[in-house]
């Protein structure tokens, strides 16, 4: 328990009527990499959201180290530095070069130097191979380009936990090894990751841990190589024998 980032418990949402998700309970420890995976519709971004205060759940709550994350928008920001997202469309000033994409955020919410900022950027850009590019602007890269940037972005602030929602679903296809190699390696480093995934065989390989979810429920929660081999809830079954080889 001592080390329990982020604490969800008894989490519902509901938009109008609609309760997408239902009681969700959820504890995220330093170095996990969690992977939730889940049909079209299954609460999955929604869920994300909440833990990034995009949405406020309807009941339940979140906590961070702890304490309930506050309302409040200099808190949600302080908050957003401590656990950032990496979004499917990846949510680029495009009126900014890639160093100032990097440097923005860092200098506004963190108030750190232009030298501290723009050493973090060089570093982190590096880090995903996108430091030839520094002073390309958006339109000029390719997708698997600008999520990697958009990583870098996220890293810039140095968080605790990184969320990412389908990073790699807006991809080419030959794109998507690029950013997800990436994404391996800062699994690799020990950063807390929580990542909204199709990709079976990442999950599978990289994630600590893995979580079906399906209409709003987290199913089965389990470690990679007990939920991919051998799940025990039906709905996992048949959600997973999609993927797993007869
Ligand atoms: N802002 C909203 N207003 C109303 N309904 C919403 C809103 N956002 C999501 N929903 C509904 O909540 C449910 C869960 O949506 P969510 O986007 O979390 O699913 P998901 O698991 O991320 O799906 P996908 O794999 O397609 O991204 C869906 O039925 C969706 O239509
Ligand atoms: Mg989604």
């Amino acid at each position: 328990m001592a080390d329990e980032i982020i604490s969800i418990r008894d989490l519902s949402k509901s938009f109008g009527t609609h309760e997408v998700l239902k009681k969700i309970d959820v504890a995220v420890e330093a170095g996990e990499v969690i992977c939730v995976v889940g049909s079209s519709g299954s609460g999955k971004s929604t869920l994300l959201r909440c833990i990034n205060r995009l949405e406020h759940q309807t009941s339940g709550e979140i906590l961070f180290h702890g304490q309930p994350v506050k309302n409040a928008q200099k808190d949600v920001n302080e908050y957003r530095a401590r656990v950032g997202m990496v979004f499917q469309s990846f949510n680029l000033f495009n009126n900014m070069t890639v160093l100032k994409n990097c440097m923005a955020g860092t200098r506004k919410v963190l108030h750190i130097s232009k030298e501290e900022a723009f050493d973090r950027a060089i570093t982190h850009l590096k880090a995903v191979g996108m430091a030839p590019f520094i002073n390309a602007m958006p339109s000029q890269l390719s997708g698997g380009q600008k999520q990697r940037v958009a990583i870098a972005r996220a890293l810039c602030m140095n968080p605790e936990v990184l969320l990412f929602d389908e990073p790699t679903s807006a991809l080419d296809p030959e794109m998507v090894g690029e950013v997800l190699a990436v994404m391996k390696e800062l699994a690799r480093t020990g950063l807390t990751m929580i990542i909204v995934t199709h990709e079976m065989g990442f999950a599978r390989d990289v994630s600590t841990r893995t979580i079906f979810m399906d209409k709003g429920y987290v199913v089965e929660s389990d470690a990679p190589e007990r939920l991919f081999t051998n799940p025990q809830n039906p709905r996992t079954q048949q959600f997973l024998s999609r993927f797993i080889a007869g």
